[in-house]
């Protein structure tokens, strides 16, 4: 067997998989265990929003050093992508909700509920996918 078709049948095994990707809300096509963005672009104290998984998006919130919480960055409102925090709070710019940025609960404004979580985790100096 050559190189090329030895690559070409692993491409072909690769596409075939084991079923359809487990897709979460903000996470695109990336699955459990997929990188979403390095550790040191996320600032302590506040956060970032990431592209993941092609056409997802994240709202990355860094409390500490050590931890790393990300939320689906649509507010529940009319959909606006939410700021990352600044002064302790995650604010909407579109008519002002605001959210805990640590549990994503509404803290005040006309969201009729808190931002959706999804479970990340830090594995060394990347932020992945849970
Ligand atoms: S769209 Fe966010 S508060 Fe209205």
């Amino acid at each position: 067997m050559d190189r090329r078709t030895l690559l070409c049948g692993l491409l072909a095994l690769t596409a075939c998989g084991t079923g359809s990707p487990t897709r979460k809300p903000g996470v695109g096509s990336a699955r459990p265990g997929d990188r979403v963005a390095a550790l040191a672009d996320v600032p302590v104290g506040s956060g970032a929003l990431v592209d993941v998984g092609g056409d997802g998006q994240l709202l990355l919130v860094r409390p500490s050093e050590s931890e790393v919480r990300a939320f689906h960055p649509a507010c529940p409102h009319q959909g606006t992508t939410v700021n990352p925090p600044a002064a302790g709070v995650i604010t909407c710019p579109t008519h002002r909700s605001a959210f805990d940025p640590a549990s994503g609960a509404v803290l005040s404004g006309p969201s009729p509920r808190g931002l959706t979580e999804v479970a990340v985790a830090v594995s060394g100096p990347e932020v992945v996918l849970s």
